[in-house]
């Protein structure tokens, strides 16, 4: 079998959490491959919404095994309350989630580094999660980091003293603050007690080298299914940088966060809301800066679920839809959170930039710098209710002339149209 791989072709926050939910029962695992707890994926079924920021969005159905792959970063505190919360709901984790030994982990003192950078980069601020992203894959490429695998050395609390003083010691370079720096409502101090103590429950938990563990799923003819986090435009090679993310969000990433050959790659889902968010900084050419663009973050509810920021919102980027989709070579289009288009009179997007005086259909590298301007097509709205709408010949006609356009000009046909929050809320095309 081939790894299936689902990912976002936007800014994240295109609902990949719910789709994954929607296909976990096709798949018999499913692994992240990249990012870390900066990722909030919402699900919402039974009337409960759950959002999960480090395991899988499959662990909801218990015949699916979750693989938190070598790729993904983990803050043992933030693993702990999700999987405390989840067990209040009594979804339990012990039977089918593992963790690879070479993930590596968020210390404490990434976090305070997060805050330290971003605070050093006055107007320049990326908007980061300050979860301590960054940091982490900094400490990575740098050959410094600590893994899960050496949680259970005896060297662990030498490596942790060593690469904490380092840290510490560039804070105090910049002379932040830090002791009256509050992360998850604690001191550093207090934070440490309680990250060491998710230390302690993170070796209960199912450890495994992942690569292999996924290669023999492969070859013992199992479904895997890989998530993917954050979106295409936040990749640190191909987003806006440098206001994007610390990893490869794309196809790509799979390969190096699992551990399986470019050969092993099967369908590339790729998932992108009917319109377009992007929360913190950074170029978004589409931006709505008005009241269209506030009834968007209202209808869409449009609010971070890792960090609580208002999203910014604005039309669907038919431009940089495609680039993402040449960069992930997506075989299939799911498009979400149609239904929050419901009222619009008239629906744009964008086919072209304004670069310099030439109207281009390309992302330039200038797009990191300078404003692009779009060239919109308008669209008529369907002005009508499609929430509870079951069948794809329901769908009203203005809203099959919009999907029309959007396969054609992205060459791919969307698979799946997603009209609510709730599991249930999916037309198949
Ligand atoms: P970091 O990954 O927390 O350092 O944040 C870098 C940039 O990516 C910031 O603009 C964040 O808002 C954005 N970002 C990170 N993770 C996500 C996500 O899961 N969804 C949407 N935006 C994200
Ligand atoms: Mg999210």
């Amino acid at each position: 079998m081939r790894a299936d791989i689902l990912l976002g072709l936007q800014w994240g926050d295109e609902g990949k959490g719910k789709v994954v939910d929607v296909l976990a029962q096709h798949y018999q695992i499913v692994t992240r491959f990249q990012g870390g707890p900066n990722a909030g994926h919402t699900i919402e079924f039974d009337n409960k919404k759950f959002i999960l920021h480090t395991i899988p969005s499959g662990i909801f159905n218990p015949d699916t095994i979750n693989v938190i792959g070598n790729g993904v970063i983990i803050d043992p505190y933030i693993l702990q309350n999700e999987i405390q919360n989840l067990k209040q709901n009594n979804v339990t984790v012990e039977n089918n989630l593992l963790i690879s030994r070479k993930a590596h982990l968020i210390l404490p003192t990434h976090r305070l580094l997060d805050a330290v950078y971003e605070n050093s980069k006055g107007n320049a601020k990326i908007g980061s999660t300050l979860k301590g992203i960054g940091p982490t894959y900094t400490d990575k490429t740098a050959r410094l980091g600590l893994r899960i695998g050496n949680i259970e050395q005896n060297t662990f609390y030498q490596h942790y003293r060593d690469l904490k003083e380092k840290h510490l010691h560039i804070v105090k370079a910049h002379q932040f603050d830090y002791l009256n720096y509050k992360i998850e409502g604690m001191n550093l101090e207090e934070y440490e007690e309680k990250w060491f103590s998710s230390v302690d429950t993170l070796k209960s938990l199912r450890k495994i080298d992942s690569e292999y563990y996924i290669n023999q799923c492969l070859d013992a003819n199992k479904s895997v299914l890989a998530e993917g986090a954050q979106g295409t435009m936040l990749d640190i090679d191909f987003g806006t940088y440098p206001y994007v993310t610390s990893s490869n969000t794309v196809t790509a990433g799979v390969c190096t966060g699992l551990g399986i050959a470019p050969s092993r790659v099967g369908e590339v889902f790729g998932v992108f809301k009917a319109y377009t968010t992007r929360v913190g900084s950074g170029p978004f050419p589409s931006e709505l800066d008005d009241e269209t663009g506030q009834k968007l973050r209202e209808y869409g509810r449009e609010y971070g679920s890792t960090t609580g920021r208002p999203r910014r919102c604005g039309w669907l980027d038919i431009v940089s839809l495609k680039y993402a989709i040449m960069l992930n070579g997506v075989t299939r289009l799911f498009m979400t959170k149609t239904d929050v288009l419901n009222t619009f009179q008239t629906i744009k997007s964008g086919i072209k930039y304004l670069h310099r005086g030439d109207a281009i259909e390309f992302v330039p590298f200038e797009s990191s710098y300078e404003r692009l301007e779009p060239v919109y097509k308008d669209f008529e709205g369907w002005q009508s209710d499609i929430s509870l709408i079951k069948k794809a010949n329901e769908l009203p006609v203005q809203l099959n002339h919009y999907i029309d356009f959007i396969e054609k000009e992205t060459s791919v046909k969307i698979d799946m149209v997603s009209v609510g929050a709730d599991r249930n809320q999916i037309i198949k095309l």
